[in-house]
This record gives C-alpha cells, sequence and structure tokens, in this order.
C-alpha cells in the first residue's frame, strides 16, 4: 500500500498565484518519482481553482482535493459556512473533521465534530476524522478516550469503515507554543489506544492512521516506516514546496 501524505494549508498561502507556484512544484516532484498518494487541502476561497490545477499534469495521476472543514447542514441556513454537497461539486473528495485549531481554537465542541463527521458522510466525501490529547500531564489518555468515543458516538460500523484517522497531538501541532513532534513510538501507542476505544463498538482492524503534528522532512520517515502509520497529516511544512517534496520522497517507497 502506498503511504498518504496529506497538505493541509490552513490560511496559506496568501495568493492564488503563489497557490498555483506550490503546485507547480509538487508537480514537478511527482513526475520526479514520487510514488505516494497526495491529498490537498487548500482554504476554501482557493478550492476550485486547485480543483483545476490538481485535473493538470502529474497532479492529475497522483492528488485528490480534499477541504479542511464542512458545515454541519447541507441545507443553506449558516452564513459563511460551506456545505457538504457544495464540496463535492467542486470536485472534493476529501474532509478534515475536528482539526485541533477548530477544537481548541474555535470552541467547536465534541456535538459538533460529530454533526461535521455525519454531514461529510452523508455528502459522500471521505472523512479525515482530527483526534488528540492538548497535553500529556494527567489522564490524558482517559481525555483522548472520552474524545474519540464522543467524536463517533452514533455512527454504524459501515460509517466509522469510511473515515480515515489523523492522530495529532494538540501539543505537537506547530503553531502551539513549544510544539515538538511526538515520537512513533508514542504516536503507535495512542494510535492502539484510539482503535481499543472504537473496538467496543466498531470493526477498525482495517481503519488507517495518519500521524500529525511538527512532520518535517527530518523526521518523517521514522513515522512512515512503522506499519501501523499509514501517513502522514503536514501543516506548517506543506507551503514549503521544498520541504513537501522531501516529505512526499521519503513517503515513496
Ligand atoms: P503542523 O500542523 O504540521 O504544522 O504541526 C499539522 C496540522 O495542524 O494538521
Amino acid at each position: 500500500m502506498k503511504k498518504l501524505v496529506v497538505a493541509n494549508w490552513k490560511m496559506l498561502p496568501a495568493s492564488l498565484a503563489e497557490a498555483r507556484e506550490i503546485l507547480e512544484r509538487i508537480d514537478g516532484c511527482l513526475r520526479d518519482g514520487v510514488d505516494a498518494d497526495l491529498v490537498v487541502c487548500p482554504p476554501f476561497v482557493f478550492v476550485e481553482e486547485v480543483a483545476q490545477m490538481l485535473a493538470e499534469g502529474a497532479l492529475a495521476e497522483g492528488a485528490s482535493l480534499g477541504a479542511q472543514d464542512i458545515a454541519d447542514r447541507d441545507e443553506g441556513a449558516l452564513t459563511g459556512e460551506v456545505s457538504g454537497p457544495q464540496l463535492v461539486k467542486l470536485g472534493v473528495r476529501f474532509v478534515l473533521i475536528g482539526h485541533s485549531e477548530r477544537r481548541w481554537k474555535l470552541g467547536e465542541s465534541d456535538d459538533v465534530v460529530n454533526a461535521k463527521l455525519r454531514a461529510a458522510l452523508r455528502a459522500g466525501l471521505v472523512p479525515i476524522v482530527c483526534l488528540g490529547e492538548r497535553t500529556r500531564d494527567g489522564a490524558w489518555q482517559e481525555e483522548l478516550a472520552a474524545q474519540t468515543a464522543a467524536t463517533f458516538r452514533g455512527l454504524t460500523a459501515g460509517q466509522v469503515g469510511q473515515c480515515l484517522i489523523a492522530y495529532e497531538p494538540v501539543w505537537a501541532i506547530s503553531t502551539n507554543p513549544d510544539a515538538k513532534p511526538d515520537t512513533p513510538a508514542g504516536a503507535v501507542q495512542s494510535m492502539s489506544h484510539i482503535r481499543q476505544t472504537l473496538a467496543d463498538h466498531f470493526d477498525v482492524s482495517h481503519t488507517t492512521f495518519l500521524y500529525g503534528g511538527s512532520v518535517t522532512p527530518a523526521n518523517a520517515k521514522e513515522f512512515l516506516e512503522r506499519p501501523e502509520i499509514s501517513g502522514v497529516l503536514v501543516g506548517g511544512a506543506s507551503v514549503h514546496p521544498e520541504e513537501f517534496c522531501r516529505i512526499l520522497m521519503v513517503a515513496t517507497r
């Protein structure tokens, strides 16, 4: 199985011209023999143009389009939000759900995350569900288990089977003070904890797990060489084409 590399551009780049430049550089490294699955999640303002760019060149073979968020309803009743059916019409296939910046910086509760996850599944999108504890102090494993259970509450086994899970410890995300990456062993242990929490209700033996949090060209290999880790979710490094291409190279086996 190819490894999966997800680029989470967050609120970058500043212009469409820069987005094009990043994608041209990525197209170049795909032509240089990168063999990994790639998902690019641009900000909403660039989704339509990025969809067109991903339909050209080597990107057309190797890259899919993702969104960074979704409204928790399909009807047009939430000012400023973007619905699942709108994303699908633009060619979006994947969507990030419950990213820690939305949970902790914008106050998204587990219930909201759960409603967004349902909206993604209704629209036929592949949810990349982000889970992770805030710190490694105290009862962090209980926190992770509770978040996992609440995020997937009420879903069917078939629906859970359609999700990818990104383990992203909040303290490891590069936008947080003193962020540092988890160790591969630590990440694998947390993934197994998430798996056990879900296994009481669902069959997660085939669920794909990604690691995210300060992934760089220097540390990507040690995460990606673990068989339990199917890919990486990359924030900061994903808008720096040179760094990102090196991560894609590392993901190529
Ligand atoms: P980072 O972000 O790679 O900049 O730590 C990862 C993420 O927020 O998904």
